[in-house]
């Protein structure tokens, strides 16, 4: 397998994505057909509130919503989760409806060209069932209009005919609950970021929690791994639940065909290593971004246009996908004049800033500082 497609969070031909890009599914929530629909990561998906690992914020937030919604025998409130991939946004989704005991319903923002391909869904909706949008940042603006009075007053005005004999009727929806994830709450609009009852953004998780989910797919998958073992795993998972599953099944493959099968801390290290995964867990790309910018661009500062062009991806991939991590790791800064490395970075990399590098380590005094 490519180290790339290990590393990369987006989701893996075996990764539960139900229907992206393409139309809806209905029905996930309802036990068994869930467990058909997925393969074997999907089969790792926490499935209720109290399997889902870390978010702790998040989470209680979350089950008060859903709490107080079952008491008053409501639908939920419109929820928005935001944040990199991989970190749980589609299983939050899927974590509510199972919650409710509704249907939910599976769509994405690019998958509604026009209008009319969200009205279909909206009207096959049933009383308080979760309808998901992936990517909801990508929705057209014509579609994002019939949204609008969709949540707000759970009513869907259709044009009928063309012309001066058009005329317009208006459908009552039922209660349902829209469940909105993105990669970047900065594009979505103001009017339609405030109809969500919640925003809950998503952070990257810790070692701790990466274990706890490595330990938790583990014994969903019958392998063998000890705690230190696991440990390994998370540490380098790049805090994004996704990559520690897929890494985790990597370092199998490895401990059955190379090892006698348990995997320990050694033989996940061994494991890791062989498929290049570096000790920090960044990827190919996150490293080219480091060394461009270190090696290319003096350490910075660079603009996110240049730095992107440099490593053959989308600014706006670089800016959601990789910076954060970078950021969160202490190895890249956003500054207003452009990107800058710190001096983790440059011992990341095993070089050394040169005394002109924005942020290099101060040197201590020379000679002629006296
Ligand atoms: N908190 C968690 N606890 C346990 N497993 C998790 C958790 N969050 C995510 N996962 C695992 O990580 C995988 C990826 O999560 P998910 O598909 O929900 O991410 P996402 O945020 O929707 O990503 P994308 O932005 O790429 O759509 C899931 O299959 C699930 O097994
Ligand atoms: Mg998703």
């Amino acid at each position: 397998m490519a180290r790339d497609e290990l590393l990369s969070p987006e989701p893996g031909p075996d990764d539960l994505e139900p229907a992206l890009g393409g139309g809806m599914r209905a029905g996930l929530a309802d036990g068994a057909s869930g467990a058909d629909l997925i393969g074997e990561e999907g089969g790792l998906r926490p499935r209720h509130l109290d399997d889902f690992v870390g978010q702790r914020e998040l989470k209680e937030h979350l089950g008060i919503i859903l709490e107080a919604a079952r008491r008053r025998g409501q639908a939920v409130d419109h929820l928005l989760f935001a944040g990199p991939p991989g970190l749980g946004k589609t299983t939050l989704a899927g974590i509510v409806a199972a919650e409710l005991e509704v249907g939910l319903h599976v769509t994405s923002g690019p998958a509604l060209e026009r209008a009319g391909d969200l009205a279909a869904i909206l009207t096959r909706l049933g009383e308080g069932d979760v309808l998901f949008i992936d990517e909801i940042h990508r929705l057209s603006r014509n579609v994002e209009e019939v949204l609008y009075p969709a949540m707000e007053d759970f009513q869907l005005d259709i044009v009928l005919g063309k012309g001066p004999a058009a005329r317009s009727i208006r459908l009552d929806l039922p209660r349902f609950t829209l469940v909105g994830a993105t990669t970047r709450t900065g594009l979505i609009t103001g009017p339609l970021r405030d109809r969500f009852g919640l925003v809950a953004r998503l952070d990257y998780y810790d070692t701790e929690e990466l274990q706890a989910i490595v330990v938790r797919a583990a014994g969903i998958l019958g392998i063998d791994i000890d705690p230190a073992g696991a440990r390994e795993v998370a540490r380098r998972a790049r805090g994004t639940p996704r990559i520690a599953n897929r890494l985790l099944r990597r370092v199998r493959d490895f401990a059955e065909v190379r090892r006698h099968g348990g995997i320990d801390r050694s033989t996940a290290h061994e494991g890791l290593a062989l498929f290049g995964v570096d000790d920090l867990g960044l990827d190919k790309v996150d490293r080219a971004v480091l060394t461009n910018l270190c090696q290319k661009f003096g350490g910075g500062p660079v603009g996110l246009g240049t730095l992107a062009i440099s490593v053959g991806e989308a600014e706006e991939t670089v800016e959601d996908v990789y910076e954060p991590f970078l950021i969160q790791q202490g190895l890249l800064m956003r500054t207003p004049r452009g990107r800058v490395a710190t001096p983790a970075a440059w011992a990341h990399l095993g070089l050394v800033a040169p005394p002109s590098a924005p942020l290099a380590a101060d040197p201590g005094p020379t000679l002629f500082d006296r």
